[in-house]
């Protein structure tokens, strides 16, 4: 299990946690906005970070490839990494992942640090150990599991998210409180998104990131349990699919969040998950996600998109569903008419 933890004091920590490592060199992969927006951040103070060698990659998903993995591994080589080199990923889910794949396959292997920028890596890419890139026209199609040594949250990084982003990152930490209790769901219900008590989000996110590790610690190569954590995704990943083929792309947590709509309706209808609860959870998207832009015209692409999930097997669709919260449902098989039933949910309170 990693060390994690949430700072103020990025480069402080960072740094001490890098004397402790003693690698023989350093390097920090940024992307451009990152390398614009935070790098400062961890190269002030005078630590040992400030002589880190940066690479920089292209920014979004698009530069997630196989070209951008090679400078990475290029830029190790050239400039002398070694097995007792340290990566520090400072980044969105795109770098995280693909720094720690260039990192996991460099030389069989050297350690590397997530620094996540943006609240969906905080509480999910950047914890766990699922690294990879894009390839073929297949997200995440090449990868590996490899844990960093180490999830650091700059607090910082946390008060100065947009609105979109927070509620991107918000519709993961749903999901967690989902599979996790009551109390947690309750208390995400109440959170006031366009008022952010920061204090509060900080707690939560704490909570967040425990929830997640829990489940990989469990399951740490996803061969049962951490599916847990595909709650919302089959469907949420069918509308950012349809949502990027129109070419009107959606925010990861945008898809999930109307994903998780359509998968808790099901769990109401086949599962025995609370109706009133799955109400509450779907007045809450509604609210502040708004609605996905789609007719029934798209019923049987979205379907095509779920059938395409890597998470099935032997032809059916697999879904996570939950009997109440925290009652994790395995690898459920839906009727596409009750797939389709909860599309219609979705958009009945449009
Ligand atoms: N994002 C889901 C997982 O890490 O398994």
């Amino acid at each position: 299990m990693p060390i994690s933890f949430l700072t103020k004091r990025l480069a402080d920590h960072l740094g001490r946690l890098v004397d402790l490592m003693s690698p023989d060199r350093l390097f920090v992969l940024v992307d451009e906005n990152t390398h614009r927006l935070c790098l400062s951040r961890l190269t002030e103070g005078g630590t040992r970070l400030a002589e880190a060698h940066v690479i920089t990659i292209g920014a979004t998903d698009s530069h997630k490839t196989l070209e951008s993995l090679a400078h990475v591994w290029k830029s190790l080589s050239e400039n002398g990494a070694t097995r007792h080199s340290l990566l520090i990923n400072l980044g969105g889910g795109m770098v995280t992942d693909l720094g720690g794949f260039a990192a996991a396959t460099f030389k069989r292997g050297i350690r590397f640090v997530n620094v996540p920028t943006t609240l969906l890596s905080m509480v999910d890419a950047a914890v766990g150990g699922k690294t990879g890139i894009n390839f073929n026209g297949l997200k995440n199609e090449v990868g590996c599991f490899r844990e960093s040594e180490a999830v650091v949250v700059d607090i910082n990084f946390l008060l100065t998210l947009d609105q979109q982003n927070l509620r991107s990152g918000y519709a993961e930490m749903l999901k967690h409180a989902l599979l996790e209790s009551d109390r947690m769901w309750a208390e995400h219900l109440r959170f006031d998104l366009d008022n952010p008590d920061y204090a509060a989000l900080l707690s939560m996110v704490e909570q967040s990131v425990g929830t997640k590790q829990r489940i990989v610690d469990a399951d740490p190569h996803e061969k049962g349990l951490r599916k847990a954590l595909n709650l919302g995704h089959t469907v949420g990943h069918a509308f950012e699919s349809l949502a990027l083929e129109k070419g009107q792309p959606v925010l990861h947590g945008y898809a999930v969040a109307w994903g998780l709509l359509c998968e808790l309706y099901l769990s109401a209808k086949h599962t025995g998950f609370s109706t009133q609860q799955m109400q509450q959870t779907a007045a809450f998207i509604r609210r502040n996600y708004g609605a996905f832009a789609f007719g029934c015209q798209d019923y049987e692409t979205l379907y095509a998109f779920m059938q395409h999930d890597k998470k099935n097997q032997g032809g059916e669709i697999n879904f996570t569903l939950l009997g109440g919260i925290g009652d994790i449902r395995l690898d459920c098989h839906l009727t596409k008419e009750d797939v389709f039933d909860s599309l219609d949910f979705l958009r009945e309170g449009a």
